[in-house]
């Protein structure tokens, strides 16, 4: 067959719609994050005002590809939320909860019951003497009520309480404990519950990698179960460290949450990749000044193997997520990218930081590969 002849042939199979060759196959559509694990957990992250406010755009956008499930970074926090004691300020949850609706995604509500960012008003009477524990349930309730109650059937799941435990394990003695007493937790979420009997209710905290917290935990979640407290879930928030916790921590964590028989949740994840700032906390301030560029060591970029090892950690970390997949439902990141992280101002403000999986373009780091490549059998 000349050429001519074939080409003749070609064009008349094609007109006809008659030929042996398959269709051009569509490209695989890029994974994002929220495809990686559909099979596995739901992936989430902690949205700021200006992205489900939509001024920022390009972030918001970010979040509805990758995400199925968001939480509120401060929003929905008590001094936000109900800064003055006949003042309740819901525009911008409003708006949270209208964006995640938007996206169908799992909304979270953080948080009901915690000792930071809660206005001291809300434990003192008029006079400024502390409340009464009656007054101070009463107070709760109705808080919990009006939050709650204004999101019913929108709201997913609430961080009823937040952080209630101390490194060795024992109950912190925030107002909250030291008014109302031990069973403060067991009223949070009871009134959660009249409020919203359908949303899932959880206790969440931080470093219950360490065994001591890890086993307050465990008899605080045990002794709520006891009591037929409504409890759905306990969430670990995983703000970790390149060293800090050894996977083998995790990894008894999350078996020894599972047995408890709640859903276990992943609830703010980020890997802090700057040096450790706490030993560097003196009192001369002199001394602080100078220490500022060596706790700040890659405000001009982070260096090639710093960000290889941080994907590292990441694709560690997301392998035991992984295997624990039966018990963990939700594993949630803090903030979007990480021009948005916290980590840039906390402990040492005005910091470059660099713990998340998209940098401060909003494009997705080596981590961010690392992460979505995390082997599924
Ligand atoms: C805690 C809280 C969060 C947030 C982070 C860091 O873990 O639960 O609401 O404040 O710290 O910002």
């Amino acid at each position: 067959m000349n050429i001519p002849t074939l080409s003749l042939l070609t064009l008349l199979l094609l007109s006809t719609g008659c030929t042996n060759e398959a269709p051009a196959p569509t490209p695989d559509p890029a994974p994002t994050l929220q495809n990686a694990f559909a099979d596995a957990f739901l992936i989430g992250a902690a949205l700021n005002d200006r992205q489900f406010s939509g001024a920022d755009a390009q972030g918001a956008a970010l979040v509805a590809e990758q995400f199925n499930t968001i939480t509120p970074e401060n929003v929905l926090k008590w001094g936000l939320v109900h800064p003055e004691p006949d003042q309740y300020d819901f525009a911008a949850p409003d708006q949270y909860v209208a964006f995640g609706e938007e996206h169908g995604m799992f909304i979270i509500g953080h948080t009901l019951v915690w000792h930071h960012q809660t206005p001291d008003w809300v434990f003192e009477d008029a006079e400024g003497n502390p409340l009464t524990r009656d007054a101070l349930l009463a107070r709760m309730r109705d808080h919990i009520h009006t939050v709650v109650g204004r999101y019913q059937g929108r709201i997913d799941g609430w961080d009823v309480v937040n952080e209630a435990l101390n490194d060795d394990g024992s109950m912190r003695e925030t107002p909250w404990y030291t008014i109302i007493g031990p069973d403060y937790l067991e009223h949070a979420f009871r009134f959660a519950h009249e409020a919203d009997p359908d949303a899932e209710l959880y206790y969440n905290d931080y470093a219950l990698e360490n065994t001591p917290k890890r086993a307050g935990a465990v008899r605080l979640v045990q002794s709520l179960l006891d009591a037929g407290v409504p409890i759905a879930g306990l969430g670990t928030q995983n703000h970790v460290m390149m060293d800090w916790p050894t996977l083998g921590q995790f990894d008894t964590t999350l078996t020894t949450f599972a047995d408890l028989g709640v859903q276990v949740m992943i609830t703010e994840v980020d890997v802090n990749v700057l040096p450790h700032a706490w030993e560097h906390r003196g009192a001369d301030l002199s001394v602080q000044v100078a220490l500022q560029d060596s706790l700040d060591p890659y405000r001009a970029g982070l260096p090639d193997s710093v960000q290889q090892a941080l994907a590292q950690r990441y694709a560690d970390l997301f392998g035991v997520y992984y295997r624990h997949r039966d018990a963990v439902s939700r594993v949630t990141f803090w903030g979007v990218d990480d021009a948005d992280s916290w980590l840039n101002g906390w402990p040492v403000p005005g910091r470059t930081s660099y713990p998340l999986l998209f940098d401060r373009a909003g494009q997705p780091k080596p981590a961010y590969d690392a992460v979505i490549a995390v082997p599924h059998p």
